[in-house]
């Protein structure tokens, strides 16, 4: 579907007259640093706002430079990340900001294309550090940002990737990148409906206490604290969850694949390096 100008413009109208009255202060947006966008964004990706402020802030002032996040230990960083979940996330921050500090002489590129080959950066977060660190005109597609292109211009019907990256390429007010994005993001969160659930015959729930996620989650917990043999775990997660000792092991060699856990011998802990 084209677009009229007109249309655009109006459209560019309502969501800044929304924002001139509705724009969120949050610290992320009082820097321009790529290393302090890059850490909001990551944290971002699965985690709310609210839960995100308080740790941000404890996060940076552990680690103000990206050359102080990339000689960190993935034990520490790992312990500072407690109760923002995801902890894979930590790893591969670690890792773009070694990247950063050893292939870019710790100044990151302003290319899109370099952005993306930084570990865990994918197309929306290197849009996000042009946009948010670099202030380029390029336009960022995230959830949030289709459901208001779907809602105000296809109707709420889904669009395929391309359409919906389009449009948000013709909706883009140029000069004012920055500004635009944060605003979509301010009226996502506050001020779209969210489309009506769809009420479906209920499955069956699985309790949140009973996922992977949740385990991976409690011995990543016990490990912050200190380090535990793999027997003793077992018994722990027998007696408190009823669960047994095979699957306990299941849920170790997955942390342990992804390299958030350790074994030295018998002992489990977090990696020093
Ligand atoms: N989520 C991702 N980036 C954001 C930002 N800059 N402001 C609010 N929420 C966000």
């Amino acid at each position: 579907m084209k677009i009229t100008g007109r249309r655009i413009r109006e459209f560019q109208d309502r969501i800044f007259s929304w924002w001139e009255h509705n724009a969120r202060d949050l610290p992320w947006r009082r820097t321009r640093d790529p290393y302090r966008i890059l850490v909001s964004e990551v944290m971002l990706q699965q985690t709310q706002v609210s839960r995100v402020l308080p740790k941000y802030e404890e996060f940076l002032h552990t680690f103000p430079t990206v050359g102080s996040l990339a000689s960190a230990s993935p034990a520490h960083i790992l312990r500072l990340w407690k109760g923002l979940g995801y902890n894979r996330r930590a790893l591969y921050l670690k890792r773009a900001a070694e990247s950063v500090v050893t292939d870019y002489d710790g100044t990151f590129p302003q290319d899109e294309a370099l952005l993306v080959k930084l570990p865990g950066l994918g197309r929306y977060t290197a849009r996000a550090l042009m946009v948010f660190a670099f202030e380029k005109d390029v336009a960022m597609v995230d959830t949030n940002i289709r459901q208001i292109i779907t809602h105000f211009f296809y109707n709420d019907q889904p669009q395929k990737d391309n359409v919906i990256q389009q449009t948000a390429d013709a909706l883009l007010p140029h000069g004012r990148s920055w500004d635009w994005h944060q605003a979509l993001m301010d009226y996502g969160a506050l001020a779209l409906e969210k489309p009506k659930k769809i009420i479906r015959p209920k499955k069956p729930a699985v309790p949140f206490r009973q996922s992977h996620r949740f385990y991976r989650g409690k011995v990543m917990d016990l490990l912050r604290e200190g380090t535990i043999s793999e027997g003793a775990l077992q018994n722990l997660f027998l007696q408190d969850y009823q669960v047994s000792l095979e699957f306990t092991s299941t849920i170790l060699d997955g942390l342990i694949k992804d390299r958030l856990v350790v074994r030295t011998g018998q002992t489990l802990h977090l990696p020093e390096k």
